[in-house]
């Protein structure tokens, strides 16, 4: 059996990711169109992790602006002009799926950013994972209080980080 790959997400994966979503975020819903909606507005930064029959992840990323938190379950309505980050929004793999794949998928983004003139990543960290993207990379940022109030929505320990691209 061959090894999923990342490809790019299309409109008709979003049933698929609504199920990983669901089954792997449970107490942070996002509804299926405001996932949609990232896919339209940055197609480059969201791909799928397709294995022989079934979609096992998703990870999703935008151009945004750094220490700025898209709401949960919010529309994005548009990507800023000036944006000075790309944000990964959420990355999830099925678990049998997983290993290595975040570090690969990171890359890619990584090499949008590049590719666009844009310096940083950025993104959540949720659920402890901070050591992993730290291992990617990625510093937690000190949440000034308007900060601190947005990532409340993502729960307890939900921590912003950044990756600065220019020191790598
Ligand atoms: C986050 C997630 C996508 C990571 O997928 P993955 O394929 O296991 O990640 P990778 O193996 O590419 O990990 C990246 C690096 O972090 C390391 N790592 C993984 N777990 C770690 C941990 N708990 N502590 C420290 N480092 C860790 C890996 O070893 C790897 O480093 P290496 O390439 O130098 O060995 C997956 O665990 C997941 O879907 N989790 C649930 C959803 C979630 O938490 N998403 C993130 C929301 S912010």
């Amino acid at each position: 059996m061959s090894k999923p790959h990342w490809r790019p997400a299309r409109a008709s994966d979003i049933a698929a990711i609504d199920a990983i979503a669901a089954r792997i975020h449970p107490g942070l819903f996002e509804r299926p169109d405001v996932l949609a909606e990232k896919i339209r507005l940055c197609p480059d930064g969201c791909h799928v992790l397709a294995a022989e029959e079934a979609i096992v992840g998703y990870g999703l990323a935008h151009p945004w602006r750094q220490y700025q938190i898209p709401p949960l379950d919010g529309f994005l309505i548009r990507l800023p002009d000036d944006a000075d980050c790309l944000y990964v929004h959420d990355v999830a793999v099925l678990p049998g799926a997983r290993g290595g794949v975040a570090r690969a998928y990171i890359a890619t983004i990584e090499q949008l950013a590049r590719a666009s003139g844009i310096a940083a990543l950025a993104l959540v960290s949720v659920y402890a994972t901070q050591p992993l993207w730290e291992r990617l990379g990625f510093r937690a940022v000190t949440a000034d209080a308007e900060l601190r109030v947005k990532l409340a929505s993502y729960g307890d320990g939900a921590t912003y980080m950044l990756r600065d691209l220019a020191a790598t």
